[in-house]
């Protein structure tokens, strides 16, 4: 990432979100060659299966993918629901996501990105539409400026570089009020080498669920 990426601490959502989304934009197209990206999205979408397995039908479940990205934690759903939205904010990546369903044949009605910075204060961007799960990748969170009402230091465009607690992701999920059965707990863990330590670090990925309010 160039200098020119940086943003000072104190830069607000907005313009938090506009390097979010040059950033993204600029590895859109190398992104499905990142064997890191690969093999955590892999793992990712391992994981929500092995939770969800259960609960998931081919015939009836609509996904939402937020922060969909090129799609890969959608790629790996979709055999187990019936359709899936990615939503993202990089213009580019929902169009390497949507390459990418149009050169597998899969109608748009079954799978397809769309992009939006879905925000409280513009209500209803979803046009009424609803979803039996929603799903966000780990990785992604790391890339939000606020959660819930904490804010950590914001470099490059990593707002929480040294990742979560538990009991962070468990209050995010209790504070939406509309939550229920929250439950956070690690799903898998990977290994890799950190040059600027140089030595292997393992960092560990939790899975959270809740279950929305009757
Ligand atoms: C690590 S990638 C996620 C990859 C994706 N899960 C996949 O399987 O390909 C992070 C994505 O989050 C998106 N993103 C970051 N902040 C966002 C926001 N506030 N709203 C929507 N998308 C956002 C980025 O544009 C980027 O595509």
């Amino acid at each position: 990432m160039s200098s020119s990426d940086q943003i000072p601490a104190s830069s607000n959502d907005d313009s938090f979100g506009h390097h979010n989304k040059l950033h993204f934009n600029s590895e859109a197209k190398k992104y499905d060659i990142d064997p890191l990206a690969l093999t955590i999205s892999k793992k990712c979408g391992e994981a929500i299966i092995k939770e969800l397995r259960s609960e998931l039908d081919p015939e009836k479940t609509e996904v939402m993918d937020f922060a969909c990205g090129t799609g890969l934690i959608s790629q790996a759903l979709s055999p187990y629901v019936k359709s899936i939205i990615g939503v993202d904010s990089s213009q580019n990546m929902v169009d390497e996501y949507n390459k990418k369903i149009w050169q597998q044949g899969i109608d748009a009605s079954e799978m397809k990105a769309i992009c939006l910075d879905l925000k409280e204060s513009e209500g209803d961007q979803l046009d009424g539409r609803k979803f039996d799960l929603v799903v966000v990748d780990p990785e992604t969170i790391g890339h939000f400026n606020r959660l819930g009402d904490k804010h950590k230091h914001v470099e490059h465009t990593v707002a929480h570089k040294g990742g979560f607690y538990h009991n962070e992701i468990e209050e995010v999920f209790l504070n939406t009020g509309v939550l229920d059965d929250v439950k956070v707990e690690l799903s898998f863990t990977f290994n890799q080498f950190i040059e600027k330590d140089q030595k292997e670090c393992t960092f560990k990925y939790l899975i959270a669920k809740g279950r929305k309010k009757e």
